[in-house]
């Protein structure tokens, strides 16, 4: 695996392979790999010829009180994983060479980020909004993976490609889960064994919301019952949405539809937990 630490020599060798007639397949990611990501991998190793994956902790998308600082980094192990999964090409840049100074133009997807997550967290969507455009612009993918954990984020950036008539194809691959359905993610090394153990209410909370809608319950109860079971786990420290949701809008649904989205936000302790679940009826 070629590892790539600047923007120049990324888009230079980028040019290059697109010239040999290759297809690019970017997964990007913010490193402590796991079998999300890994994924990920498997997926756009299947569709393309060269596959590229990005670690970068993107300053741009922690506000000021989060984990930015503390978010867990872990490059060789990285690589190692990196290599198994066969992707072709890392790349890892520094903050100065992705920021430089005088750095101002940030992307806002407006509406789409306001809601869920978007609420919780001023700012973040156009801190990943941003990056993403970034890569896009150094790594030129043909198609780029994102994980459905990360919903929300996946369609901001779908609706920003079309926006901005960018010509990759984001896909948007399955969460995948622990043996107790918690969706995998970098995050989850921060449960104590006791949140991490009771952190499983968060998918059972989905599962059974999914049973509802299916049964034809009106969203509200559904969102209600959601609450009360989240709520009603002591170490769940603070739920800050939870319920149905239009994929496409995010708005609360009230009546009945065709598609739903169902999501929860909790904290436990000082970790922020995230997952969804799309049900058709
Ligand atoms: O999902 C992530 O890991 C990040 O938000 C992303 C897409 C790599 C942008 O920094």
């Amino acid at each position: 695996m070629e590892i790539i630490r600047t923007p120049r020599i990324m888009k230079e060798t980028s040019k290059r392979l697109l010239t040999q007639g290759k297809t690019l397949g970017l997964v990007p990611t913010m490193g402590a790999l796991h079998g999300g990501h890994l994924f990920l991998f498997k997926v756009a190793k299947g569709e393309n010829d060269v596959v590229v994956a990005s670690i970068f902790v993107n300053p741009a998308q922690f506000g000021p009180s989060e984990d930015f600082d503390k978010y867990p980094k872990d490059l060789e192990s990285d690589i190692m994983k990196l290599e198994s999964a066969g992707a072709d090409i890392l790349f890892v840049p520094e903050v100065p060479a992705m920021y430089p100074e005088g750095f101002s133009t940030y992307i806002g997807v407006r509406g789409l980020s306001d809601r869920l997550c978007g609420a919780f967290r001023p700012g973040h969507f156009e801190g990943v909004a941003t990056v993403v455009c970034k890569f896009f612009n150094l790594a030129l993918p043909t198609r780029a993976y994102f994980g459905q954990k990360d919903f929300q984020q996946a369609q901001i950036i779908k609706r920003m490609t079309k926006d901005l008539n960018m010509s990759v194809e984001c896909i948007t691959c399955a969460t995948v889960r622990e043996n107790d359905g918690l969706a995998m993610s970098s995050r989850n090394r921060y449960l104590s064994p006791e949140e991490r153990e009771a952190a499983a209410v968060v998918y059972k909370s989905l599962k059974s919301a999914a049973h509802m809608v299916k049964d034809g319950v009106m969203p509200a109860s559904v969102t209600e019952h959601m609450n009360v079971m989240l709520k009603s786990e002591p170490l769940v420290s603070e739920v800050q949405y939870a319920g149905v949701y239009n994929p496409e809008t995010f708005e609360e649904s009230v009546l009945p539809e065709k598609k739903y989205l169902l999501a929860v936000a909790v904290k436990m302790g000082n970790t922020r937990l995230i997952d969804n679940i799309l049900v058709e009826i």
